[in-house]
């Protein structure tokens, strides 16, 4: 990791350009890195899709979306627009057929002709995990893509569908590409609250001590969302919770929180480190999935007020569907500075709040010098690193309550960035992308070691239909089996703000 640059002359091509994570999220993360002057002096963002639109038309597309979500929304343009919007085209073409890949081809060389320069070209694929494969072969075989310092593709999740399909796509990108061209997108990694999981961890001299078995009780994170499957409904049909949430985003959280210290912010340094934790989750064996891991799926109900359909009812699901779309497990990192605790994890849909946090549960004090009344109000310290939807970490600690009497009270100490101009997750990873730098990017065998963890989990779903679906309400936090999992070990979950 190394403070950003301005990137050299970048080319990018995103496949799937006029589909919505562009619409969504790369364009609006584009436009705010040219706003913030990251973007390179020279550079072209041409779109690929089957639909038809003129440049005009395209152009125009992405403005309402980055109108939509675009972090600065509500913010006047400042005539950045018109000069951004200059930079890009739209290309249409079936990725299905070989030879539209000559177009390809065609648009490198004219954008060579007006720099004056061979620029770093990126193919960032954005399209449906089936298309993938094939596009990267087409692509592979292109001359630019022997180019290997200066030609990149990035994939987006889903990265396989499980340990199997997930090391054939490996194999397939690796018989192409060499592993440095290769960007495996986690868009948790780039966001800025999870980077500042390293900061607080290792430029501190007050936690690394204490941050091991020794000290430390538990762990929790808790990644909720309020929304349902917003319209994904195919794709979700083929994922659920686990494979959406838990394989990537959560399990990578858990490698951020358990990890060695690096001894550089060397890309692969950091990644070595992470893949140690992932080789050290125990594995849960077939006979104890009941033990370690729950699923849920929300029923209809009401969300803040409204009417809200069961997943069953949602578009494109399958109205006997056993798809979950809560997950809650129980993981254990077998090394020496994590035995025996537990890591419990719980992600899920229409649930109460849309937060995403980590709680570091310390051991208890001994009270015993204190008069019992103290004991009441007695809580073990805890750290709480809130991810989103706003960056906090917040220390609990014992306080006096001020009187004539030795009373305690637990107390809060926060930090908030309350930054109202963070990057957002795809700006930073997009510019890494453009400077070349893989930290926050996906390794081969990253991706297979988190598949390996959940494999178990998702076998023993699939061959034991659910029989109890949908078993959770909306606006509430998941169902029953996911309290009792946690309850069994004497713990609770705990919710944002703290109630408790
Ligand atoms: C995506 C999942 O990877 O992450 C979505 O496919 C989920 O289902 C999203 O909604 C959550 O991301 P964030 O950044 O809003 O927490």
């Amino acid at each position: 990791m190394q403070n950003h640059k301005r990137p050299p002359a970048s080319l990018i091509f995103i496949f799937g350009g006029s589909g919505d994570l562009n619409f969504r999220k790369l364009s609006p993360a584009l436009y705010n890195l040219f706003i913030d002057e990251w973007m390179p002096e020279k550079f072209g963002i041409v779109g690929i899709g089957r639909t038809p639109y003129s440049d005009e038309e395209y152009r125009k597309r992405l403005l309402d979306g980055i109108k939509q979500f675009s972090r600065r929304k509500g913010e006047e343009p400042n005539g950045h627009w018109d000069e951004f919007s200059q930079h890009v085209g739209y290309l249409q073409m079936d990725a299905e057929k070989d030879a539209n890949y000559d177009k390809i081809y065609d648009v490198i060389k004219s954008k060579e002709a007006e720099i004056g320069e061979h620029p770093n070209v990126i193919f960032y694929l954005s399209v449906a995990p089936q298309l993938m494969p094939d596009i990267a072969k087409k692509l592979g075989v292109l001359k630019t893509c022997s180019e290997t310092a200066t030609t990149r593709i990035v994939i987006e999740k889903p990265f396989g569908h499980d340990l199997k399909s997930a090391h054939e796509l490996n194999q397939l990108l690796l018989s192409m590409f060499k592993e440095e061209q290769i960007y495996r997108i986690d868009h948790y990694l780039g966001k800025e609250s999870v980077q500042n999981i390293l900061s607080l961890r290792f430029a501190n001299a007050l936690f690394e001590p204490i941050w091991n078995r020794n000290y430390i009780e538990s762990v929790q994170i808790t990644a909720a969302e309020t929304v349902g499957v917003e319209g994904r409904g195919g794709y979700y049909e083929s994922s659920g919770a686990l494979r959406d949430m838990v394989q990537n985003h959560i399990l990578q959280l858990m490698c951020m929180i358990a990890m060695e210290a690096p001894v550089s912010f060397e890309a692969n340094e950091i990644r070595n480190k992470k893949v140690d934790v992932l080789n050290a989750i125990r594995r849960i064996s077939k006979e104890d999935v009941n033990q370690h891991a729950v699923r849920g799926q929300y029923a209809e109900g009401w969300m803040k007020g409204q009417k809200v359909p069961g997943y069953k009812q949602e578009k494109s699901v399958d109205p006997a569907s056993p798809t979950e779309t809560f997950a809650a497990v129980k993981f254990f990192i077998d090394n020496w500075r994590w035995q025996d605790v537990p890591f419990y994890v719980r992600t899920g849909k229409r649930m109460n709040q849309k937060t995403t946090n980590i709680t570091i549960q310390f051991k208890t004090a001994p009270s015993y010098a204190f008069p019992p009344e103290a004991a009441d109000t007695w809580r073990a310290n805890r750290l709480t690193i809130s991810i989103q939807p706003e960056m906090e970490v917040r220390l609990r600690f014992q306080a006096k309550r001020p009187g004539q009497s030795m009373n305690l009270d637990p107390v809060d100490m926060v930090f908030n960035s309350d930054s109202k101009h963070e990057p957002e997750a795809y700006e930073t990873l997009l510019l890494d992308v453009m400077e070349g730098n893989p930290t926050l990017f996906m390794r081969a065998d990253q991706v297979e070691a988190a598949w390996k963890i959940v494999m178990p989990i998702l076998e023993t779903w699939e061959s034991r239909p659910p029989v109890d679906f949908p078993n959770y309400t909306p606006d509430a936090w998941g169902p029953e089996d996911a309290e009792a999992l946690i309850a069994r070990d004497g713990h609770n979950w705990i919710t944002m703000p703290p109630t408790q």
